[in-house]
């Protein structure tokens, strides 16, 4: 069985490429790769076909992370394509169920905040790290690595059907 994951934030250069990136890599560790499809997509337009922001991609690189996203919006037709729509905040959440709404009878999506997956924050956002400094960046990545991992606890048992 193969699921279809869509993580989304709003400019698609920082928070979603980052999870999408720490999730392939995490499945990749596991073995997993093969069960999943991974994209990223951002509420808004302003970085269509930008990499991830340098600060982000240098923050994963760190980590031994590769991130390779370029941004694209989310459509409509997402919500048919994908299984599980990640949104990364509250403002977010509220965007991307609005234009599942606009989408209809074929959003058949589940969409689900990224930190209902986190066991080790009380936090139900990722903070958007780009106005901000170094650390932001690495906060995020503490927060996605947490949420990825447990997504993937969470799915695994389904792979085997
Ligand atoms: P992201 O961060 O949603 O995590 O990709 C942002 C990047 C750019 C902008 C906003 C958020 N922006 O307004 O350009």
């Amino acid at each position: 069985m193969t699921q279809k994951l869509l993580f989304v934030c709003l400019g698609n250069i920082c928070r979603s490429p980052a999870a999408e990136g720490v999730f392939l890599h995490l499945i990749e560790e596991q073995g997993l790769s093969d069960h999943f499809v991974v994209d990223s997509a951002g509420t808004g337009s302003w970085h269509v076909g930008n990499k991830a922001d340098p600060r982000m991609r240098a923050a994963a690189e760190r980590r031994g992370i590769h991130l390779p996203s370029r941004a694209r919006q989310i459509e409509l037709d997402d919500f048919s394509r994908f299984d599980l729509v990640l949104t990364m905040d509250s403002d977010n959440l509220r965007n991307v169920q609005s234009l599942a709404k606009e989408a209809g009878n074929n959003a058949t999506a589940t969409i689900r905040p990224m930190l209902s997956y986190a066991r080790s924050t009380e936090l139900s956002d990722v903070p958007d790290p780009y106005y901000g400094g170094e650390q932001g960046f690495e906060h995020v990545l503490d927060l996605l690595e947490d949420a990825c991992s447990g997504l993937i606890e969470e799915i695994k048992p389904q792979l085997k059907r």
